[in-house]
């Protein structure tokens, strides 16, 4: 069933709770540049994420674990120069909030006051409980992020699905009651069970936004450059490629490299 879309000018926290009400889909995609961030926020997007897996896809680390605090405030600056419409949320990256509830205030004010973002994200629930209270007192939006969390992938040692068993997937359920009970604005589940994530989205009135999380939810975020097909060599179930860039950049840079080659490149009609 797809349900009217309401025009936003500027997608806020309260635009996406109303798209809950709604029943409008919220879409969620990840951006760390100007030029991509531009493209995405004009295709209509509505929340982008300066998500931690920058040092993934633009640093090229095995984990999100490296990238600093200083690194995120100079993607999500980025990113905020080129949006006119959507919301931008930014990962807070690991080491920046898990020590104490204050370092974790200190390093949410820093992203908002240097980047000019929307709001942050946080990995965790329970555990992080005093960190997202601190937050959230200081009037600063907070999206929380539960099942898969990569910063935490030493500790489940891979990326497989999560809360498959009953005692997780409880937790899980307590987790997201308590974030929507604190005033998270939304929360993202990644790579979870499909009937559990809609249990979840069920469960609180704040929207769910999925990542590997199936159809019962909210929303949906994807990483961009999955999405377009750059990398390549990443293929999870639950990935959708609508282009494969990697291929089509691949031709287009090997042409160049022909065209200098060659000297066809310039032609008369492109010197001066
Ligand atoms: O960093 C990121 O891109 C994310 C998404 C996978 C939700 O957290």
């Amino acid at each position: 069933m797809s349900v009217a879309k309401k025009e936003y000018k500027r997608v806020t926290v309260k635009s996406l709770s109303e798209m809950k009400e709604n029943g409008e889909k919220i879409s969620m995609l990840t951006a760390y540049d100007y030029s991509m961030a531009n493209i995405v926020d004009g295709a209509g997007i509505d929340v982008i994420l300066v998500g931690d897996s920058a040092s993934n896809v633009m640093a090229g680390h095995e984990t999100t674990l490296p990238i600093t605090l200083d690194q995120m405030i100079y993607h999500a600056s980025s990113v905020i120069r080129a949006v006119k419409r959507a919301l931008v949320v930014v990962d807070l990256p690991f080491g920046s909030y898990q020590s104490d509830p204050k370092e974790a205030l200190r390093s949410a004010i820093r992203i908002m006051k240097e980047s000019g973002a929307h709001g942050v994200k946080i990995e965790g629930g329970k555990e992080i409980k005093e960190s997202v209270k601190k937050i959230l007192h200081a009037g600063i939006p907070v999206m929380g992020h539960l099942g898969l969390t990569p910063q935490s992938i030493y500790k489940f040692g891979s990326y497989t699905v999560r809360a498959k068993e009953e005692e997780e997937a409880e937790k899980l359920v307590e987790d997201a009651i308590l974030l929507e009970k604190m005033g998270c604005f939304a929360i993202v589940l990644e790579k979870i069970p499909a009937d559990l994530a809609r249990k979840v989205a069920e469960s609180v009135s704040i929207p769910v936004i999925g990542i590997g999380a199936g159809n019962g939810v909210d929303g949906q975020v994807l990483v961009l450059h999955d999405l377009l097909g750059m990398t390549y060599e990443f293929n999870p179930r639950f990935l959708r490629r609508y282009m494969n860039l990697y291929e089509d950049m691949t031709k287009a840079i090997s042409q160049y490299v022909d065209d200098v080659k060659s000297r066809d490149f310039p032609s008369d009609d492109e010197q001066y």
